[in-house]
């Protein structure tokens, strides 16, 4: 696809080279190896945009743990998130009295977590934190705490590592904002 071939007549910048994301994913992986040190976490990843940054950060965690993957749908097909939360997916594997990481590529809006978080809540966990790998900044409807944050980004539309376009881009290895015309 064009997309691939030439990815410089869609890009207007790279906000995150390569190079920089695996490190500090690295960095991600070692603090929470030594936050979860003789614990049994069970991870969640948020489909579909957080699987690159997932199994690149579950091969930095160096304790056993177990992962399951959620998915929600919040912004259809457009750039903007329609507040309407639904899940496509619920964790399969039983919630209740476990130690809970939940890894997802973006923080935007905060609307997609803050609905998984109260849905994860509910089930009682032993203990609930949040990874994003992306937080952006200035652009939340609903306040939300992280406890693991990859990178803090300008108000742009980003997309690559897992991020989309209308399910264009997510195979780039960098994260880029997009020219206007897309
Ligand atoms: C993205 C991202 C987050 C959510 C963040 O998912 O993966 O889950 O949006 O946005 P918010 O903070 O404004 O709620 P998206 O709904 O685009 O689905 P996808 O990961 O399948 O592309």
């Amino acid at each position: 696809m064009d997309q691939f071939k030439n990815p410089s007549k869609y890009v207007e910048k790279i906000l995150l080279n390569e190079e920089t994301i695996l490190q500090r994913v690295q960095e991600l992986g070692k603090q929470i190896t030594k936050d979860y040190q003789n614990k049994d976490v069970l991870l969640i990843c948020v489909l579909k945009g957080a699987l690159v940054f997932f199994a690149d950060l579950i091969r930095d965690i160096n304790i056993h743990f177990d992962f399951d993957f959620v998915q929600l749908s919040s912004y259809g097909n457009s750039t903007q998130s329609s507040g309407n939360i639904v899940f496509l997916r619920k964790p399969l594997i039983d919630i209740n009295d476990r130690d809970i990481l939940v890894v997802d590529d973006i923080l935007d809006s905060g609307l997609t977590l803050s609905y998984l978080k109260s849905y994860l809540l509910s089930k009682n966990p032993s203990s609930l934190k949040i990874c994003v790998l992306l937080n952006k900044v200035s652009h939340r409807i609903q306040p939300i705490e992280v406890d693991y944050i990859g990178f803090n980004i300008p108000d742009e539309f980003v997309v690559g590592y897992g991020l989309d376009f209308n399910d264009m881009y997510r195979g780039l290895r960098y994260i880029a904002v997009l020219k206007d015309e897309n």
